[in-house]
């Protein structure tokens, strides 16, 4: 059994943070989201990976993830020339994924479920398909399955208007190598892509074994700003282990509750209250850190509170008077202000930047 991660795609959902850098690999709980995907394959025992790459990110995650060496895998990089399609990923893998079996995986999509029951499923019953799937309250937004009471799908259909269930099709996959015939069968939707939902119908269209088991554990899907910090915050929840500190943290400061900081980091005068991660080579300074904030490397935060909110990489926050709240915010960003009471605002902010001033 092989792993195919796909970590192209546009991420227009993510913008600004997406013209720069990789979705895939913005932080939750200061780890890249794909690295929780390549995780969850190695434990089911699937370690010859392929990763779906787009010429504008492939070098950064390259960069990042390396050869698999650290995750116990072996990892090979797909080069996806341009977002054609979940099923058109599967298709520019197939001299990797050869006659294999393989679990897709979509690699801004995290799940809590072990996949080895799923793999032993889908193995024993020698399916073609399994897909996953999880009751959700607006499944007009989503891919939706029709399922029978033994577990067969009988139909998909993608963002339905009246909807045939509230079963929404999770971003992880098990096919067969039937599922290449089935795609040089299916051609470009309405948006111009090769969908994966036609190309499982067209399985079940032709007779093969289709099947949905639903998700025990929660789903996630990080593309856009408000699911990405509700990951954050489950992942910091569920994960985050006893306080581990590493860095200096000052007498006066307070540090409560479930608080992990790297090494190198300096607090003076700080009130953190876990569950909280703060990277390495950080500085802090009369700042308040409230639960379910990641902190990356590198940031400064002077005279700030801030809460639930995830900083990345060498951002500088200085000075801001108002709590910072639900706030997510790119790589070398800097917020900052007079120290009197500001009179007036100036910004110099990205293309499809969200400023909010509640
Ligand atoms: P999506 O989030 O559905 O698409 P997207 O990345 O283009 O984002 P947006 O809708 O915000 O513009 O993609 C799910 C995952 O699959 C994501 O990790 C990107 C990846 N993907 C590919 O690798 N190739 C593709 O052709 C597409 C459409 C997505």
């Amino acid at each position: 059994m092989k792993g195919l991660i796909l970590s192209g795609g546009k991420g227009t959902r993510l913008r600004p943070l997406t013209y720069t850098g990789a979705k895939q690999l913005v932080p939750v709980a200061n780890k890249p989201i794909l690295w929780y995907g390549i995780e969850s394959l190695v434990k089911a025992g699937i370690t010859d990976i392929g990763i779906i790459v787009s010429p504008e990110t492939g070098g950064e995650i390259e960069a990042r993830t390396g050869t698999g060496e650290q995750f116990g895998a072996k990892i090979t990089y797909i080069l996806q020339a341009s977002p054609d399609g979940l099923a058109h990923a599967v298709k520019i893998a197939r001299p990797f994924l050869q006659a294999d079996p393989f679990v897709m995986y979509l690699g801004d999509n995290l799940i809590q479920d072990g996949l080895k029951g799923f793999v032993q499923r889908f193995q024993a019953q020698a399916l073609d398909a399994l897909i996953l799937l999880k009751p959700v309250p607006n499944p007009t937004a989503f891919g939706v399955a029709e399922v029978d009471p033994k577990g067969r799908v009988l139909r998909l259909v993608e963002k339905p208007p009246i909807p045939p269930s509230n079963l929404a099709l999770v971003g992880v996959y098990l096919f067969s190598p039937e599922i290449h015939t089935a795609i040089d069968h299916i051609h470009p939707s309405a948006r111009g892509e090769l969908e994966i939902t036609d190309a499982i119908q067209q399985l079940i269209d032709s007779q093969q074994t289709v099947e949905a088991q639903t998700l025990s554990g929660w789903w996630l899907d990080t593309g856009k700003k408000d699911d990405l910090l509700e990951a954050n915050r489950i992942i910091l929840d569920e994960y985050l282990g006893p306080p581990q500190i590493e860095g200096t943290v000052d007498a006066i400061s307070q540090v409560s509750g479930r608080v992990k900081i790297g090494i190198g980091s300096q607090l003076v005068n700080c009130t953190v209250r876990g569950p909280v991660v703060i990277g390495e080579n950080c500085h802090l300074e009369n700042c308040f850190v409230g639960a379910y904030s990641s902190i990356a490397d590198g940031v400064t935060l002077t005279d700030v509170e801030i809460d639930h909110s995830v900083v990345l990489q060498g951002a500088q926050i200085v000075g801001i008077h108002q709590r910072i709240v639900d706030s997510l915010i790119g790589q070398r960003a800097r917020l900052t202000t007079a120290p009197q009471r500001p009179k007036a605002l100036r910004f110099l902010i990205g293309d499809d930047s969200q400023i909010e001033l509640t």
